[in-house]
This record gives C-alpha cells, sequence and structure tokens, in this order.
C-alpha cells in the first residue's frame, strides 16, 4: 500500500506533554505500511513526505482508535430476565447466590456452538467497531469446563479473522464455581481451571490469565494459585478485584506484577500503593457500576494521586454491564466518577494499551500502527459529552479505512 498524508485535522495525539489530549492543531500524519511514520504541524511537514498522496479531512479531529482492554463479549444467551429481578429488588449478589448470574450464561453458553458464539459476538464487536475500536480484550470464564472455555477462546481468535479488529484473549477460568463443583472452590481451581489454563495456553488461545477475587467467586489464596501457574506458563496475570467488597484482591494481583486490577471501586490506600509499585493500570468499569447500581465510587482521586495510569472499559457481558458503547463509557466515567474528558480519552486510548501490555498502540507517534479514528467533532471534550450519539467519520486500521 502506498503511503498517504492525512492533513487538514486537528490531532489529539494522546502523547503527554505541554498541550491536553497531546492536540496538535492544523496537523498532518504521514501513514506507509500500516504505520504511522510522521506526525506534526503541516506548516513542519517534511519535504521528502509532501509528494504523498493528501487527504484532508476539513478540520475534523484525529484520535487513536479505540482500545476496549476488558470485555466478555463472546457468551450465549442473555440475561434480561435477571434485569427484570433486580428491579423488582433482588441485588447482583441475591440474584448470583439464587442460581442467575454468571452460572446462567454459563449454562446457555455450553449449549451455544462455537458458529452461533461467533455470530451473536459479531453483532456487538460491530457495535464496537463503529465507534472507531479497533482493539478488544475478550475473556473466557462462561464455559467452566474445559471444552466450553477453549470453545470461547477460539471463538474470539476466530472474530479477528472476521473483522479489521485485533483481539486480545483472557483465560477466566476462575469467574465462577461451576454448579458441578457448588461449595468446591477449591476442588474446582485444582481439577478445572488450573488444567483448562494448561490446555488453553497449550492451544495458544490465551494471551493473558484473569480471575474473580469476590466473595460469590474465588478467595485471593484461590486466585494465587491460579496466577502461579499463569507465571510458571509465562502469562502475564490481571484480576476482578474489588468489586463488591475489599478482599485485598488488588494486592494480591499487583504482588504478581499485574497488568491491571479491574472495577476496583472497593479499592483501599493499600491496593493502591501496591498497584503504583507493580505498574498495575486501574480498569474502571462504569456499566457494571451503573448496572448494578453501585454507590460505592472508586477511588479516583487516590489512583491519580499515586500516578496509577486508569483505563476505562466497557466490561461488555449480559449480566452486570450489557454494554457495547465506548464512547457512553466515557460520559459515564465523567459524570458517574467525575473523570475529566481528557482522562476519559486516555483511558480508552493509551492507558487501555498499556492495560494490556500492548505499546504499538493507543497514541498517535511514529512507529504506531496507524489504528485512527477520524471524528465530526471540534474538540476532543465532545466525545464524552454527548450521550447516544456517534460522531465518527472513519476508522483507519493499520492505515486501511
Ligand atoms: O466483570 N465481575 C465479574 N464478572 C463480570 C460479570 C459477569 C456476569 O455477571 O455475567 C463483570 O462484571
Ligand atoms: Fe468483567
Amino acid at each position: 500500500m502506498a503511503g498517504f498524508i492525512l492533513t487538514q485535522a486537528r490531532v489529539a495525539t494522546i502523547v503527554s506533554g505541554d498541550a491536553p489530549y497531546g492536540m496538535i492543531e492544523d496537523a498532518a500524519i504521514v501513514i506507509e505500511a500500516g504505520r504511522v511514520v510522521w506526525v506534526g504541524a503541516k506548516s513542519d511537514l517534511p519535504p521528502d513526505h509532501a509528494k504523498l498522496e493528501s487527504r484532508p479531512l476539513d478540520g475534523r479531529l484525529i484520535t487513536p482508535a479505540l482500545i476496549d482492554c476488558h470485555t466478555h463479549i463472546v457468551f450465549g444467551g442473555n440475561r434480561a430476565r435477571e434485569f427484570e429481578m433486580r428491579l423488582e429488588g433482588a441485588t447482583y449478589e441475591e440474584v448470583a447466590r439464587a442460581g442467575g448470574g454468571i452460572v446462567s450464561t454459563v449454562k446457555a453458553t455450553r449449549e451455544t456452538d462455537e458458529d452461533t458464539l461467533l455470530t451473536d459476538a459479531l453483532r456487538r464487536v460491530d457495535a464496537l467497531l463503529a465507534e472507531g475500536v479497533a482493539l478488544i480484550e475478550v475473556k473466557s470464564g462462561y464455559g467452566l469446563d474445559t471444552e466450553t472455555e477453549l470453545r470461547m477462546l477460539r471463538t474470539a481468535r476466530r472474530i479477528a479473522k472476521m473483522r479489521d479488529v485485533r483481539i486480545v484473549t483472557s483465560f477466566l477460568g476462575a469467574h465462577a464455581i461451576s454448579a458441578e463443583y457448588a461449595g468446591r472452590a477449591d476442588a474446582y481451581i485444582d481439577e478445572i481451571a488450573i488444567p483448562t489454563l494448561r490446555a488453553v495456553h497449550a492451544a495458544g488461545l490465551a494471551d493473558a490469565v484473569d480471575g474473580f477475587c469476590e466473595g460469590i467467586a474465588f478467595t485471593p489464596a484461590q486466585i494465587a494459585r491460579v496466577f502461579a501457574v499463569a507465571g510458571e506458563l509465562g502469562l502475564p496475570v490481571k484480576l476482578h478485584a474489588e468489586q463488591l467488597s475489599n478482599l485485598g484482591g488488588a494486592a494480591l494481583a499487583a504482588s504478581h506484577g499485574a497488568l491491571s486490577c479491574d472495577h476496583i471501586e472497593y479499592l483501599d490506600e493499600d491496593g493502591i500503593a501496591a498497584m503504583a509499585t507493580a505498574g498495575s493500570v486501574g480498569v474502571l468499569l462504569p456499566g457494571a457500576f451503573y448496572t448494578v447500581r453501585e454507590t460505592q465510587l472508586p477511588p479516583v482521586q487516590g489512583l491519580r494521586d499515586a500516578g496509577v495510569p486508569i483505563a476505562l472499559a466497557t466490561d461488555c457481558n449480559p449480566g452486570s454491564s450489557p454494554l457495547t458503547s465506548l464512547l457512553l463509557t466515557m460520559n459515564m466515567a465523567c459524570t458517574l466518577f467525575r473523570m475529566t474528558p481528557e482522562e476519559a480519552l486516555t483511558g480508552v486510548t493509551n492507558n487501555a494499551a498499556r492495560a494490556l501490555g500492548i505499546d504499538d498502540c493507543g497514541t498517535i507517534a511514529p512507529g504506531k500502527r496507524a489504528d485512527l479514528a477520524v471524528w465530526d467533532v471540534e474538540h476532543p471534550a465532545e466525545l464524552s459529552y454527548r450521550i447516544g450519539f456517534n460522531p465518527i467519520h472513519a476508522r483507519y486500521f493499520a492505515g486501511t479505512t
């Protein structure tokens, strides 16, 4: 593919520096072989690039393509009935303890064949791509047996063959205790989660290992056993931690060098300090906060003060966050968590890439992939400000629109 230049654009590079959003006015971006080779003010464009085809954008805004760094986007069935139950007064925990919740999606997922899982997931993926997303993390965790966990992760990998999107996977065998192992969490870890982790790793299907550390799921000691095997296999870890209570999951994950600790509404100062030391990203999930009508706010100021990078994600899943919009996620983070629109955009670009341990995207800079979103907006705060409106003009995936 011949190189080209995007011109007549304002560029929010998300490279930290003096200008908010890393903004460059009247900018140009030179793209060759799917990568950004130069970005800067048009007036500074080196003459050897000036002969390339120019694609003027009429003053539109360019940002890095968005990244959804925490999803459960592959699953069977839906939980609309559970939504009704919660509206009738049941809490998320009560629904889970009554056999609903994650375990009901496990039943539906086990009963769904791989092609149907893929078809259903693609509808949700397409909603994300339509908002300029180019990289999605997808978790397993609705199989809770080896066969179905493998099927979920194969489905996740197939998404990247069907669409112009990068997919990274996380094995989430320690998501819930399967019905067969009710009351026997330790046996589930030893007999299912760990052997399945070895199987998905042998099949090349897991890029990272996740877990759910919570009263309705697994203790830090149980998660630590899974993480020890992840370490042995050379896989990075991350954790659903401190979502409904504080069990010290974030500190445990940080002690294993976690890429991220996610949810973290109930995170305390010790957890924040452990994350800061380990360099773990805090992934906030306002869609889940909103859906379960949580009232405990995540410690945004504490994370800022400690220098813990904050990412945002949809947590797309059929129970606690049936959300397929990163733009709405950004809006919720601003309104519910009092994050700034600049933090929100950084949270779905650069910090989301960091949460995945990926450094070739998330900002617009020489050498990065040309994964870009072009928006019909004047100011980047508009991306967080509107509710239910998609101002996308174009999406570039490795330089191709
Ligand atoms: O990220 N917290 C645990 N796991 C999911 C919920 C999944 C479900 O309810 O099906 C989450 O919120
Ligand atoms: Fe989740």
